[in-house]
């Protein structure tokens, strides 16, 4: 328990005794910088209504009569108010919203708010109507509920975020995400105070927005898949709506296939070029030895400035020169290209890269753009009024910092790797120990989870995305002290529900991809599986079997979830189970109920597998689990009566975890390190208890 939980519990049971403790239990995310519980809450009948007053833009009248809305469908309450307006006239209401100045979605803006719940009137206070959008999402999570309905408790809190770069990358190329997709995500980025998208545009599978400047890119690179210019600024003004920025990026000089699909002139290395289908880091780069590149540079990049107006604008930059065997090949065999670093003292890839990146930053700040890279593009010759984006380690992010440039991190907030949430949580851009002085430390914008593409479809991206990124979301905004790591799984799975309200598929898709691949069978057994089971990790799916951006992500892997809720629950209980000195207790109860489940559901899936062959290959992981659940159950019954198993057994059974270990169908059992350690401890002389 932390201390605003302390504060919560001590205040909360004076205000409104006889709540039942899981309703008094704190539910925001991110947790605000200040919170206090006091006084009476604020209970929510018919007559709520909602008034804004002071200086805002008009979004936060359309974003305050969604909430309204939200608030509505919540409850069930039927409220009189249909549209909040700007023209409506002064006095009380319910919620009085009050914001001092029109916000501008820029870097930097405030977006603090003070919210205070009494029992008369709930009152949002915020510099910026930006502010009062954030707390309105504060007001919407508070939303408690007791025996006689629903009520804010009495709060106050005083808010601000620790970053003001706080990112959501969406990679739109190697899986096109259809602009509904692109919404229902800004929507939830909001809902957790996210907000940057940053909107990966370009790449060796896909050139993904119409250029009227140069059309054979989205016509030739896209495969009929890019955002048309209208739906660009629909997308751009719908993320403006909810206090989000959208920075493109624009990936130069390599994952450019596409661009070159459509332009080999700008190629190192003669075509001709074909989309690339496959997933992985590939040769062609543009040219940065001929002056083609950057007229044809500036000019693109001059119409999508207009497009995005962010000041941001990404150009990628990243893996040009792999660590580990690929080198900037095409460079290396262009005799131009070598004639040309010869003629300008360049000395190595990492020097034409410089040189590359320089002209751009030309181009861009000619377009009043401030450059944004991935860390390769750090080099002791760029001007240092350019953002890096650390993705390999968190020291170039450091390195960066320290050079004088600002930068962010989203090393260790790539989703895309299938890690834990609380891997992602407790991963700060700024901790304590990092060896920053006060104004490096400020040089540290944010962080941005990165959703690359490769494995995830318009039905399954949501399941990636959420709700670990809320996760992120409360790192980049609370204070550095919160990191009670069982908080907040217990805040992200009320926050996960509340999220499918903009109509995110990363709860609901779970059962209708159970539903496809049981072909109208019952997915009950299946679901047993599936629940304790993941994709395999970071990028070993890509490396275990040949993918292309045609192949199907519609199998038991897809369906699988990262941080699987039930494992997770599973392996706590063990924790608990062989640490504590009761027999018979919760705990035990708990593991000998999972195990038997776990032991008994072969049979029931094996009948189901029978009829569905797309099934066939978790057959074994299925198999694998009902005996080590078995092993599972005689080890707790022998932990339990003291009893201690023969070597023997404890030899086979880690066979048998060992066995069951192993990945089917780029699937892992998420129980066989917890089964393992039962194991252990039934062989063990030095029992717990
Ligand atoms: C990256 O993941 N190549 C930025």
């Amino acid at each position: 328990m932390n201390s605003f939980h302390r504060i919560f519990l001590l205040t909360f049971f004076t205000c409104c005794p006889g709540l039942p403790a899981q309703d008094a239990a704190i539910r925001l995310m991110p947790v605000p910088a200040q919170m206090a519980f006091s006084g009476q809450g604020f209970r929510l009948d018919e007559s709520f209504t909602l008034k804004v007053s002071g200086v805002g833009a008009d979004r936060l009248y359309s974003y305050a009569t969604r909430v309204l809305r939200r608030l509505s469908g919540r409850t069930g309450l039927f409220f009189s108010q249909d549209f909040i307006r700007k023209s409506d006239s002064a006095g009380s209401a319910s919620l009085m919203i009050k914001s001092k100045k029109e916000g501008q979605v820029l870097l930097g803006e405030d977006e603090s708010y003070t919210l205070v719940v009494s029992d008369s009137v709930v009152i949002l206070d915020a510099a910026t109507d930006l502010g009062a959008l954030r707390g309105l999402e504060t007001l919407l999570q508070l939303l408690s509920v007791d025996g006689n309905g629903y009520f804010f408790p009495g709060v106050r809190i005083v808010d601000t975020p620790r970053f003001p770069w706080r990112g959501l990358l969406i990679d739109a190329c190697r899986h096109f995400m259809p602009v509904e997709v692109v919404k229902r995500n800004l929507d939830a980025m909001a809902a957790v105070k996210l907000n940057v998208l940053h909107w990966h545009l370009s790449e060796d599978q896909g050139f993904r927005v119409e250029s009227k400047v140069y059309p054979k890119l989205h016509e030739l690179g896209s495969d009929g898949f890019y955002y048309a210019q209208a739906q660009i600024k629909d997308v751009v003004d719908y993320a403006e709506q909810r206090g989000i920025r959208v920075v493109p990026e624009f990936d130069v000089p390599g994952h450019a296939t596409s661009w070159l699909v459509a332009y080999p002139e700008l190629a190192s290395a003669p075509g001709p070029y074909m989309v690339e289908r496959k997933w992985g880091i590939f040769y062609p780069v543009l040219n940065p030895a001929t002056e083609f590149t950057y007229t044809f540079l500036s000019r693109f990049f001059g119409e999508m400035a207009q497009l995005f107006p962010d000041p941001y604008f990404h150009i990628g930059g990243d893996e040009i020169e792999h660590e580990g065997g690929h080198e900037a090949k095409h460079w290396n065999e262009n005799a131009d290209i070598q004639a040309f670093m010869q003629k300008n003292g360049i000395a190595d890839n990492a020097g034409l890269q410089a040189y590359f990146n320089r002209r751009v930053l030309e181009i861009l700040t000619g377009f009043d753009k401030i450059m944004v890279g991935w860390d390769e593009i750090l080099h002791e010759d760029i001007p240092r009024n350019i953002v890096i984006q650390s993705w390999r380690g968190r020291d170039s992010m450091t390195r960066a910092a320290q050079m004088g440039y600002r930068s962010l991190l989203s090393n260790g907030y790539y989703i895309d790797h299938i890690s834990p949430t609380d891997f992602h949580y407790l991963n700060d851009p700024l901790p304590a120990d990092l060896p920053l002085s006060e104004q490096e430390r400020k040089n540290i914008l944010g962080g941005e989870a990165t959703m690359w593409a490769e494995f995830v479809s318009p039905e399954t991206i949501d399941s990636r995305i959420w709700p670990r990124t809320a996760a992120i979301a409360e790192r980049l905004w609370s204070p550095r002290s919160v990191t009670d790591v069982d908080d907040m799984y217990r805040r992200l799975e009320i926050i996960s529900l509340q999220l499918e309200e903009h109509g995110l598929t990363h709860e609901k898709n779970y059962d209708m991809l159970l539903r496809r691949l049981a072909g109208g069978g019952d997915i009950a057994p299946l679901k047993t599986l599936v629940d304790v089971l993941e994709p395999v990790k970071v990028y070993t799916r890509g490396r275990q079997k040949a993918y292309t951006s045609h192949s199907p992500l519609t199998r038991v892997v897809d369906a699988a979830r990262p941080d699987a809720k039930v494992a997770r629950r599973f392996r706590k209980a063990v924790d608990r189970f062989l640490t504590s000195t009761a027999s018979g207790d919760e705990a035990e109860r708990r593991i000998v109920e999972y195990l038997s489940r776990w032991r008994d559901n072969h049979l029931r899936l094996q009948e189901l597998i029978a009829v569905s062959p797309i099934l066939a290959e978790i057959g074994s992981l299925s198999e694998d689990l009902s005996k080590i659940s078995h092993l599972g159950l005689e080890a707790v019954s022998s932990i339990s009566q003291q009893k201690k198993r023969p070597d023997s057994w404890v030899k086979q059974s880690l066979a048998s975890v060992k066995q069951a270990s192993k990945p089917r169908g780029q699937a892992e059992l998420m129980v066989v390190a917890a089964m393992e350690k039962l194991i252990i401890s039934a062989g063990s002389m030095q029992l717990q208890r």
